[in-house]
This record gives structure tokens, sequence and C-alpha cells, in this order.
């Protein structure tokens, strides 16, 4: 099972919009997705109500970051949406339950801050420091005519966190939410550029959701077998400091210089 959370300190910092794109994303190529709220304001539970019939389902799980165990039983694939403000035991918590954590962040030096302290506190986390919780930020509502994706991106680079992706500001997200759907349920023709946007995202996510199968250690027979199948000796090559005669020519196929003298001798005496 993965489990991807959204995480940020700062209200209103895109973290139920990147879950339930995320949510739907994962819901079309695999039909069993949770969205986890352990928001108190369930915002997850609005979208879900707005949702669709005829659109790809994602089950809802309503969560307790102070409670917070172990993810839904049943579940294969959980994006959990967190509240803001979210730190110490209830952070630890999430971190405890989730192989991947985003964190979006906005444009003004206030979001970079708060994003500072969040990431200060996730990184002290001993499974972010084994890697077995990876972590990257994403830029939210950049607005292309500003400098805001080149300055999150170097705020990213001087707090050593990844950054992965940068989501333009748009009102089809505005729209999506109204609607209970996502970028990933509209037709090819509306909101590509911003899905777009989202494939380093996606790319990123891949291995929580979807896990290349490890390499198959050797079966015991096959390492049986590599033991007892003798392998030929390479042939001497001739050495450069000698030069190269019918001698040391045809030891590659009659066998060892010593061996042949023996053969050529043999000849000489039985033509006598
Ligand atoms: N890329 C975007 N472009 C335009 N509007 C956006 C974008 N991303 C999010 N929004 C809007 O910003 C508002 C806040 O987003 P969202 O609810 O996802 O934030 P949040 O971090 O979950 O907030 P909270 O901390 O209150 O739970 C919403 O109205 C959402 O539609
Ligand atoms: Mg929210």
């Amino acid at each position: 099972m993965g489990t991807l959370a959204v995480v940020s300190r700062k209200g209103g910092s895109g973290k139920s919009t990147v879950a339930t794109n995320l949510a739907v994303y994962l819901a079309r190529r695999t039909n069993s997705v949770t969205l986890g709220d352990l928001d108190h304001q369930q915002s997850m539970r609005v979208w879900l109500a707005r949702r669709p019939s005829a659109a790809p389902q994602v089950a809802g799980w309503v969560g307790d970051s102070a409670r917070l165990a172990r993810p839904a039983l049943g579940t294969q694939h959980l994006v959990l949406d967190t509240p803001g403000g979210l730190h110490g035991l209830g952070l630890a918590r999430v971190v405890m339950a989730a192989d991947a954590i985003l964190l979006p962040v906005g444009g003004s030096v206030f979001d970079r801050e708060s994003a500072s302290d969040c990431w200060n506190e996730l990184r002290s986390q001993p499974r972010i420091m084994k890697g077995q919780c990876r972590v990257a930020a994403i830029g939210m509502r950049v607005d292309a005519r500003t400098h805001v994706e080149r300055i999150t991106a170097e705020w990213a680079a001087s707090v050593n966190i990844p950054y992965i992706a940068s989501l333009r500001m748009a009102q089809i997200y505005v729209r999506a939410v109204e609607n209970g759907i996502s970028l990933f349920d509209m037709p090819d023709n509306v909101g590509a550029t911003d899905r777009e946007q989202w494939q380093p995202l996606l790319s990123w996510a891949e291995p929580v959701f979807f896990p290349q199968p490890k390499a198959e250690p050797l079966s015991a027979s096959l390492r049986l077998a590599a033991k007892v199948v003798p392998l030929r000796p390479l042939p001497h090559p001739p050495t450069h400091a000698q030069p190269a005669d019918r001698t040391t020519a045809a030891a590659p196929v009659l066998g060892t210089p010593g061996r042949l003298s023996r053969l050529l001798s043999g000849l000489k005496l039985s033509r006598r």
C-alpha cells in the first residue's frame, strides 16, 4: 500500500486541491483509492458529496491526526489531506504513516518562511532522515508573469528540499472543487496545460503507488548449477615481448606449448 500526505502549516496553501487532484489521477489508474482527511474542516467530505456518480470513485476516510495510528483498513492507495498548522506529535504521526509528503508552497515570503519551519521539523524525523518517507515541495498558484517560480526554486535549493513542480494560478482549480471534480476528470481539450504541469509531480509520486518489483534473487537450483558447471580456462594470449611464432599461435587450439612440443617430437620420432 502507498500513502502520500499533503502537508503545510499554512492555511489555504492548496493542500486539499493537491490531494483531490492526485486522488482522481490515481482513481483513473486503479480502482482502490482513498482520500483521507485529517482536517476538522473536512473539505474532502464537501468535495466528495459534490462528486458526480459517473466519475471514477474515490473512497473517503476521516482520520484524526491526534490518533492516527494506521491508514484505513483495506486501503490500497491513500492520499492524506491534512489540516494547516500540523506540527509536533500530529506531524510525526503523519510521517509514520506516509511513504511520501508533498509540501505546497505559495508565492509570498510568509509562505516560504512557514514552509521552512515545517521542513525543518520534517527533516528531523527518523523516517525522513533514513529516506523511508520522501519529501518534496511544489509551487502553488504560481503566476507566470512574476519571478515567483524562480524565487521559490531558489528558496528550495537554499533549504535543500527537492522542488518538483509549479502549478499555476488558474480558475480551473476553483471550478473543479465547486463541482467535485479534478483536472483529471476533464476532457482532453480542457485543462491540458495544467495537467502538463502535474507530470513531474506524478512521476515523483509514481514509486509510492506503483513500485517496481525488485529483481528476483538467483534461485537455489541456479546457484548450484553455477557452482558445478566447470569453466574452461581461457587460452593464454601471446605476449608482446615474444615474436608471434607458430608455436604460440597454435597454442589456443592444441593446448599448452609444452603439450605441443611433446606432440611435435612424437611426430619426428614416428617419421624415422
Ligand atoms: N493553482 C490554483 N489556482 C487558483 N486557485 C487555487 C489553486 N490552488 C488552490 N486554489 C484555491 O485556493 C483556495 C485554497 O486551496 P485549498 O483549499 O486547497 O487549500 P488548503 O491548504 O487545503 O486550505 P486549508 O488549510 O484551509 O485546508 C481554494 O479556493 C482553491 O480552489
Ligand atoms: Mg484543506
